[in-house]
């Protein structure tokens, strides 16, 4: 695991998009592993601004997102095919079939369509305050695959910003599980913010915590790059 303290989230998704473009332009047949939520954000904004820049295209480029909310629809703003639409692909040359978002329908198949595609070279995760990558909460068995999730109170509070009101925010998700994300050829992981570093810290002791599912990544194969900013470091020290 290799540890980037980098001075705000806006630094670390330039970083981060920079590097992302460097390798669709290497290898423009990438798949790419895809979050939601506010940790990715400036990296999408650096991937359209360098692309467009560069001429960069996507047509071939294959995405999965890590999860997706159950019984929202796609046209609905709190969906995360929503939210990747108006943060990402919209501005690029993706074929609307190349995007791959877990289901109830194609769950059982996800990992399976994954692994069929080539597998995922780069996975994009950001990290919540408990510690979950995707919807994986605390004591998710590692072994898991994508899966149905009963999400906690913690994450339904967490998440409820977006929404309304609490009681807008659904209750299931599918998510890729850990098993599925271990899988990866190389993760990046942005963490931002002082309510995130002990969720940090945790993973950076470098074992694997059931309390803490992103600590998991210690047990990864494959190359992690965790970006945080000096906030997150702060709370860490
Ligand atoms: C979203 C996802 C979640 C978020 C996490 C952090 O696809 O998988 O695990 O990465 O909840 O959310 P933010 O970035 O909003 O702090």
């Amino acid at each position: 695991m290799e540890l980037y303290v980098l001075r705000s989230k806006e630094e670390i998704g330039l970083e981060i998009g920079r590097r992302i473009v460097e390798r669709v332009k290497q290898n423009p047949y990438i798949v790419l592993g895809l979050a939601t939520g506010s940790s990715p954000l400036f990296t999408y904004e650096a991937i359209v601004k360098y692309s467009l820049a560069e001429n960069v295209s996507y047509k071939n480029v294959t995405t999965f997102n890590l999860d997706e909310y159950v019984g929202l629809e796609e046209t609905n703003k709190q969906s995360y095919r929503y939210f990747m639409n108006e943060n990402l692909f919209k501005y690029l040359d993706f074929k609307k079939e190349s995007h791959h978002f877990p289901s109830i329908e194609n769950m059982s198949n996800y990992d399976e369509e994954i692994k069929n595609s080539g597998g995922i070279d780069i996975q994009l995760l950001g990290i919540g305050s408990n510690g979950h990558i995707a919807f994986n909460e605390p004591f998710t068995n590692i072994d898991e695959k994508t899966h149905i999730v009963e999400l906690t109170e913690n994450t339904i509070k967490d998440n409820s910003r977006f929404f309304k009101s609490i009681n807008e925010v659904p209750t299931k998700a599918i998510t890729m599980g850990l098993n599925t994300i271990l899988q990866s050829k190389e993760i990046f992981l942005i963490a931002t913010g002082k309510n995130k570093s002990m969720a940090v810290k945790k993973m950076l002791e470098g074992k694997y915590d059931p309390s803490c599912p992103a600590s998991c990544l210690n047990l990864a194969k494959c190359k992690v790059h965790v970006y945080i900013d000096d906030e997150c470091y702060e709370g860490i020290k």
